[in-house]
């Protein structure tokens, strides 16, 4: 058996076809998913929680216990039978990855724990040796706090800026605002390719170029972004780009950060230990070659495992596929649940992925969150790891019901007839 052979069903790896046959491979796509066969409280699971993770087919979990069962071994350390695989499996997603985003060179392609460790990573390697006092960060108000914090620490730290392009009533970057906001002390931007709380997508390659023609390098968080859009780094021409294997069908506990060569080379290392050095005595260390600098210590090889075979599964359905599947969702529940009295959905940009948030008026979203749990509706309600982008809309929180590739229109008039019930319970 080579790990990492495919194992998905076969019937999800048929030849792309479009939204016209969406509906009847549905059933089949939630067929591979074991969890969504479960009760939640006495009633079928409807999971609308995707944006905080995603459910794992049956391949990930499969190839992840196979490879405990059968190849488990530690890896770039050994000469043995099983260290040779498991080196062989975990190399072999790397070159996954950079098919999957298009990146030119597998060395681009760095393994972290997750997109948060990955933007900590540039905000430390990078961060700390292109930072001074005076510089800037340039961030949008459409952030999450992975992609603001680890740069506030930086600035502190370094004595350099962060500043924010502010967003509109739609929840939505103007290029312009952007443009204007790059000085000659702005030294790196970083921004979201989709918004974790709104939806948004904002309009990366355009904001890349606009970047680039001040020489300003460019961090993409597509913590959201990778399991909806077909991401392709060279194309946006970002510098940096992170995600995590969780939300896009895969493991948690590993992530990706793909960084241009030249820029990696030039970045110190960001965590010492093993497999990142080349040599050590006690009066010096020198490092290992890209990726491996950056990769300190013993990876998530398993992780690893399950990131290729969540890609394999994005890449049997076919992006149009999946896209499409998503675009009908939201807006079958944009014109649902918009409908439903005293309720006002926050974010409305022109250009979304499957997020819908929304607030019911006269309800804390926390109330909305427990009583849809009765039902067994798992929806985020909070902050969403975003205060700023709540705090522009002057609310505390919203309900955020978000959408995968495995969601029905029935589950969203489950979660409409939720909505109608939560107000029954407030007898509004
Ligand atoms: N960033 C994740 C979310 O939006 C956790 O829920």
């Amino acid at each position: 058996m080579k790990i990492g052979s495919p194992t998905c069903n076969p019937s999800l790896l048929e030849p792309k076809d479009l939204f016209r046959k969406i509906a009847t491979r549905v059933k089949n796509i939630r067929d591979e998913f074991p969890i969504l066969q479960r009760k939640v409280r006495g009633k079928p699971l409807v999971y609308l929680d995707n944006a905080a993770t995603t459910q794992k087919p049956r391949c990930v979990l499969e190839a992840i216990s196979r490879y405990y069962a059968e190849d488990n071994a530690n890896i770039h350390r050994g000469v043995h039978f099983l260290s040779e695989r498991a080196t062989r499996a975990y190399e072999g997603s790397r070159d996954r990855v950079k098919a999957f985003i298009n990146a030119g060179e597998n060395r681009e392609i760095i393994f972290t724990r997750s997109t948060t460790e990955a933007i900590n990573l540039v905000a430390n390697a990078y961060g700390r040796k292109n930072l001074g006092p005076g510089d800037a960060v340039l961030v949008t108000g459409l952030e999450h706090h992975s992609n603001i914090v680890p740069w506030q620490m930086i600035c502190e730290e370094k004595g350099a800026r962060l500043e924010v392009v502010p967003i509109t009533d739609a929840g939505e970057v103007p290029l312009d605002a952007f443009e204007a906001r790059l000085t000659e002390k702005t030294k790196i931007a970083a921004l979201t390719h989709m918004s974790n709380a709104l939806g948004t997508i904002n309009p990366v390659k355009e904001m890349v170029a606009a970047a680039h023609r001040q020489d300003i390098p460019v961090v993409v968080d597509g913590a959201q972004a990778i399991a909806h859009l077909k991401v392709d780094v060279r194309d946006l021409d970002c510098d940096f780009y992170a995600f995590s294997a969780h939300k896009v069908y895969g493991p948690t506990g590993i992530g990706v950060l793909y960084g241009k060569r030249h820029l990696l080379e030039a970045m110190p290392p960001y965590q010492g230990g093993g497999d990142m050095i080349a040599s050590v005595t006690f009066e010096k260390t020198t490092y290992n070659a890209v990726p491996h600098k950056f990769e300190a210590g013993t990876p998530n090889i398993s992780g690893a495992i399950g990131l290729e075979k969540a890609l394999d599964f994005v890449d049997s359905i076919g992006h149009e596929a999946l896209l499409a599947h998503e675009e009908d969702l939201l807006a079958y529940a944009v014109e649902r649940v918009s409908a439903v009295p005293d309720v006002r959905l926050i974010g409305t940009a022109s250009r979304r992925g499957s997020i819908l948030s929304f607030v019911l008026d006269g309800v804390h979203p926390h109330d909305i969150g427990t009583l849809m749990d009765l039902e067994g509706i798992a929806l985020r309600v909070g902050h969403h790891c975003a205060q700023p982008v709540m705090e522009r809309f002057g609310i505390p929180a919203t309900a955020r019901a978000s959408f995968a590739v495995y969601n029905t229109r029935e589950e969203v008039d489950t979660l409409v007839r939720g909505i109608l019930k939560v107000r029954e319970a407030f007898q509004k």
